[in-house]
């Protein structure tokens, strides 16, 4: 049963056949071109990736320093917009430098804890980054899924990656649906991210109904499920 208070998230990602997935050096250029098609079959109202992930977007704009001291308020702050659909970012200490509060016309949501500073904080607001508060010093998950519904009107919400905040959400047990695209590499590297990674030794272990397999452009396999519960 569809919890409607909070977005319907659906996990979709492109790993190599051993479950990594840093793309780097893999050469496929046909995947990335499925990656993106096929996410856009889901219609998502916003997409949603951790602060390493969105590092590449982001930029490197410079976080100046205040000359008014005054605190600011740990309020959610919602910047005036006309997108229509979102880019959203976990970044719980405020380390990603926006140079613009958009991405590809898709409005930039930061998701922050409160221990981030009032410099940075000013930075979003003049920036015109909307944030929203996860929490004190760590973020609940749940709490920023019901948040992102109320207050933006998400309801399909697109997770991918990488592998740590798709782990916090398997353990958080907030997944509906993984939507993997399998891309025709071994990968072999120890260490690297993976698909979820959610915590050292054993893993939360969800299982999954198969609902769809089928064989794409340049020898991807998409293959579909559901979370069960
Ligand atoms: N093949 C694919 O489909 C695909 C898709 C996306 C990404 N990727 C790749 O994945 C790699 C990055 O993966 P990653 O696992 O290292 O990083 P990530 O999940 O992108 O980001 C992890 C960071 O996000 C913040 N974060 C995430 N979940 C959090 C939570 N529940 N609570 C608090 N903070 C949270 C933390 O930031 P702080 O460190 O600031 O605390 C954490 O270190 C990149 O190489 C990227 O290219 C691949």
């Amino acid at each position: 049963m569809p919890d409607n208070k909070r977005p319907y998230v659906i996990c979709h990602m492109l790993p190599s056949v051993d479950g990594r997935i840093v793309t780097r050096d893999w050469d496929l250029k046909n995947a990335t071109r499925e990656y993106e098609a096929t996410a856009a079959t889901f219609d998502a109202d916003a997409w949603i990736i951790g602060r390493i992930s969105m590092e590449p977007y982001a930029g490197k704009a410079r976080v100046p320093a205040r000359k008014n001291r005054e605190r600011i308020a740990r309020e959610d702050f919602v910047a005036p917009h006309d997108a229509t659909s979102y880019a959203i970012a976990i970044d719980p200490s405020g380390k990603l430098r926006w140079t613009a509060n958009d991405i590809d016309g898709e409005h930039v949501i930061t998701i922050l804890t409160e221990s981030v500073s009032d410099d940075y904080l000013a930075f979003l607001q003049s920036r015109s980054v909307s944030y929203l508060f996860g929490g004190k010093s760590r973020i609940d998950l749940a709490r920023v899924l019901r948040k992102l519904r109320a207050r933006f009107g998400i309801e399909t919400l697109l997770l991918e990656g990488g592998g740590k905040i798709n782990g916090s959400f398997l353990a958080a047990d907030l997944i509906d649906e993984l939507s993997v695209l399998v891309a025709p590499v071994a990968d072999g590297s120890i260490g690297t991210p993976a698909l979820f990674d959610a915590k050292e030794g054993r893993g939360p272990a969800r299982p999954l109904k198969l609902t769809g397999v089928e064989k794409l452009k340049g020898g991807v396999v998409w293959l579909r499920y559901k979370v069960k519960r």
